[in-house]
C-alpha cells in the first residue's frame, strides 16, 4: 500500500510524544460498525467512533490530527508504504488520545493506543489512565523559590500514572508562581505542566496585593479545573474568595512545629534562625489546611527532627527539606481522600 497523500485532508499533526504525553503503547478494540464512513470513503482507514480501552469505552468527540509512519519498499523501488496510520482523538470525557492502526506485518489492521497527552487535558480524569479506585484529583500547586517540594509532587504523580492502586492518587494541572523567574516554574515546564504567573500589582499596599494574587490564583485554578491547591513553599499569604471557594481544599506546607514558629515575617531561612535562637531541641515541618489567617488552620500531621548541636539554618533546613518532601506528598494524597470521601468532585 502506497501512501496516498491523504494527510492533506487533516491538516493539523498530532503532538510528537514529548513533555505531557505519557506513552501507552496498549491494545485497544474499535466498535464493530462504527467507523466514520465518510473517511473510509476517500480510502482513509477510519476512525473508530468508540473504542474500548482496560475495559472502559471511550466516545471520539473529534480528530485533532493524523500523521502517517512510511517504511520503505523492500524492492528499492524508493516506494514507500504506510506501516501505522495515527489518529489524535479528543473523546467526550476529554481526553486527548492520539490512537494507531498498524497497516502492515503481523499485526496488521490491530489498533493500538500509543499515549495520552496529559498536558492538554492536565491530569488525568475518570477513567482515562485511571485503572480501578478513585480518579486522580486535579491539583494546582503555587510555588515561590526553588521547587524542591514541587519536585516531590511531580515524582509523586508520575508514580502514580506507573501504579494502578495507589490510595490518593493526584496530577498536577497547573503550577502557578508569584514571582517570575523562580527554579520552581522550570521544573514544571521540564515535566510538561502548564504554568501561570499570579503577580503582585506594583504600587499598591500589601493587603491589596495579596487579595490581587489570591484573585489571580482563583480564576487561574477555575480555568485549569483544580479540584484542590497545594502550597509548596508560597509566600504570599492568601485572602479573600478564594479561601471561601476552596475551603478545606488547599494545604500549605510550613518548615516547623505549629504553632510554634507560624505566622507572618516566618517563612524559610527566618523559621529556622528563630528555632536555633529558642534552644529548642526539635523541629520539622508541619502539614496544614489554610484558612484565612496566617499559619493558623487545622493542622493534618507533623514530621519531626532533631536539632543538632552545631546546627546552622542551613543544616537545620536541610534536614527539615528531606521530610518535607514525604511530608508534601502524602498531604497531596490527604486531600485526595478526603475529595474521594466527600465525593465532592
Ligand atoms: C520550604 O521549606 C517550605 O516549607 C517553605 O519554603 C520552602 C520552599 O522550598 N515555606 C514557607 O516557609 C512558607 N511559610 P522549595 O521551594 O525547595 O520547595
Amino acid at each position: 500500500m502506497t501512501d496516498g497523500g491523504t494527510a492533506a485532508e487533516f491538516p493539523r499533526r498530532p503532538a510528537e510524544a514529548g513533555a505531557g504525553e505519557r506513552l501507552v503503547s496498549e491494545p485497544i478494540v474499535p466498535e464493530a460498525g462504527s467507523f466514520d464512513s465518510a473517511t473510509m470513503s476517500r480510502g482513509i482507514p477510519g476512525v473508530p467512533a468508540r473504542f474500548s480501552w482496560r475495559g472502559k469505552t471511550y466516545t471520539v468527540a473529534a480528530l485533532a490530527g493524523t500523521r502517517k509512519n512510511l517504511r520503505p519498499c523492500r524492492s528499492g523501488s524508493g516506494e514507500r508504504y504506510v506501516h501505522k496510520h495515527f489518529y489524535t482523538v479528543e473523546t467526550e470525557t476529554g481526553e486527548v488520545m492520539t490512537i494507531y492502526r498498524t497497516r502492515s506485518g503481523s499485526k496488521k489492521d490491530s489498533w493500538t493506543l500509543y499515549s495520552i497527552d496529559e498536558s492538554r487535558q492536565g491530569a488525568t480524569r475518570e477513567g482515562s489512565a485511571s485503572g480501578p479506585g478513585p480518579a486522580p484529583i486535579r491539583l494546582a500547586v503555587l510555588v515561590s523559590g526553588n521547587g524542591t517540594n514541587l519536585q516531590a509532587l511531580i515524582d509523586a504523580a508520575a508514580d502514580d500514572r506507573a501504579r494502578e492502586n495507589v490510595d490518593g492518587r493526584f496530577g498536577i494541572a497547573l503550577v502557578i508562581a508569584d514571582r517570575e523567574g523562580c527554579f520552581a516554574l522550570e521544573r514544571a515546564q521540564k515535566a510538561g505542566i502548564p504554568t501561570a504567573l499570579a503577580l503582585p500589582p506594583k504600587g499598591v499596599a500589601r493587603p491589596e496585593a495579596r487579595m490581587a494574587v489570591s484573585d489571580r490564583v482563583l480564576a487561574l485554578a477555575r480555568e485549569a479545573r483544580a479540584d484542590a491547591l497545594v502550597l509548596a513553599g508560597f509566600l504570599t499569604i492568601l485572602s479573600g474568595p478564594l479561601i471561601d471557594e476552596y475551603a478545606n481544599r488547599i494545604v500549605n506546607i510550613h518548615p516547623a512545629l505549629l504553632p510554634k514558629f507560624g505566622g507572618k515575617g516566618m517563612w524559610g531561612h527566618h523559621v529556622h534562625e528563630a528555632v536555633l535562637s529558642s534552644g529548642d531541641g526539635e523541629s520539622g515541618c508541619t502539614v496544614h489546611l489554610v484558612d484565612s489567617g496566617c499559619d493558623t488552620g487545622t493542622i493534618l500531621f507533623q514530621r519531626k527532627v532533631p536539632v543538632l548541636p552545631g546546627d546552622t539554618p542551613d543544616s537545620l533546613a536541610e534536614r527539615i527539606h528531606r521530610e518535607e518532601h514525604a511530608a508534601i506528598v502524602e498531604g497531596a494524597r490527604e486531600l485526595a481522600r478526603r475529595l474521594a470521601r466527600e465525593g465532592d468532585r
